[in-house]
């Protein structure tokens, strides 16, 4: 299969649906990984990989409910399962690859399942990149809420966490420590009052451009992008791109591949079982004189 067809359910190479929603993907020694939700059974985080972006190979349930916990000198909670014995939520789970430590880093929204009240960020280790991680618990940012969630690693490989805080309203950026396992900086709170969720960082020729959606639960909304020459510095107003619904999906993560911009997003089937209707679009991104173009592909050859 070389084509994948937008919006239908993908299939990994043994004919199983991919769960990697909310995701993230990295390129490591001659692989695509693919990071998202698995929200089945006893799963939170799931990895595939790839080397053609669309041969997906399933390796592991990276994160579950029985993964190995282990405290970081952050001063993390560590709750994996309610004291009921229910699953708690982790959403939109992003990896990156530490070259100092050599180790392969996840943060994850935190949230216990019952409520979204904890709004926190989790965040969990591996040597590999699809071996089993070990969860290291949830904090709040210095204090803030923190929902929908991205990281973004520059060329120099200094990396920044970018989460929704103070109920969704603001938008905030953190730099990492150079470990990436705790905030460094709270390098800047963008667009107060807009309530975007869902945020997409990509770098085109040394401009910055965030994606973000705005807050309607899973219903699909007007896309808006901002662009910045630098990511600690001034951004942009938002723009609309895409459509009213940004051809039906949210942002996931973006991804660059031999010069193409590819944005893939989720297209939600809603809460509860529907969630397991889910599906994924790749739409491929551009950028023109008046700004950055989302077109609307339905399939996409990569
Ligand atoms: C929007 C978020 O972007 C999704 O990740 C998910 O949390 C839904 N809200 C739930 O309503």
């Amino acid at each position: 299969m070389s084509i994948l067809k937008n919006g239908i359910l993908w299939n990994d190479t043994e004919g199983n649906p991919i769960h990697a929603h909310g995701g993230y993907i990295i390129f490591h020694d001659g692989y695509y990984y693919w990071y998202g939700e698995d929200r089945r059974e006893d799963f939170y985080v799931s990895c595939y990989r790839s080397k053609n972006l669309t041969d997906w190979e399933f390796r592991n349930h990276i994160l579950t409910v029985r993964s190995n916990t282990e405290t970081y000198r952050v001063r993390t909670k560590i709750k994996l399962v309610n004291e009921d014995g229910s699953k708690v939520n982790l959403e939109r789970p992003k990896v990156l690859y530490n070259e100092r430590t050599k180790k392969f880093v996840m943060w994850v929204h935190f949230e216990n399942g019952k409520d979204y009240n904890d709004a926190a960020v989790a965040i969990a280790t591996c040597d590999t990149p699809d071996g089993d991680f070990t969860y290291h618990g949830h904090f709040n940012p210095y204090g803030y809420m923190s929902r929908d969630c991205t990281l973004f690693q520059d060329d120099n490989k200094t990396a920044y966490f970018i989460s929704a805080a103070r109920d969704n309203a603001d938008l905030h950026i953190y730099r990492l420590t150079e470990d990436y396992m705790n905030v460094e900086c709270l390098v800047q709170k963008l667009w107060q009052g807009e309530y975007r969720e869902a945020p997409a960082v990509v770098k085109i020729k040394e401009k910055y451009y965030m994606l973000t959606s705005f807050c309607t639960g899973w219903a699909p909304n007007q896309g808006k992008y901002a662009v910045a020459d630098s990511i600690e510095g001034r951004w942009s107003m938002l723009k609309e791109i895409g459509d009213e619904t940004t051809y039906r999906s949210q942002p996931a993560f973006i991804l660059q591949k031999d010069g193409k911009v590819l944005y893939y997003g989720d297209r939600w089937g809603g809460g509860g079982e529907k969630y397991f209707t889910s599906s994924y679009v790749i739409y491929p991104l551009a950028e023109k004189e008046d700004g950055l173009v989302m077109e609307y592909v339905e399939e996409i050859d990569i």
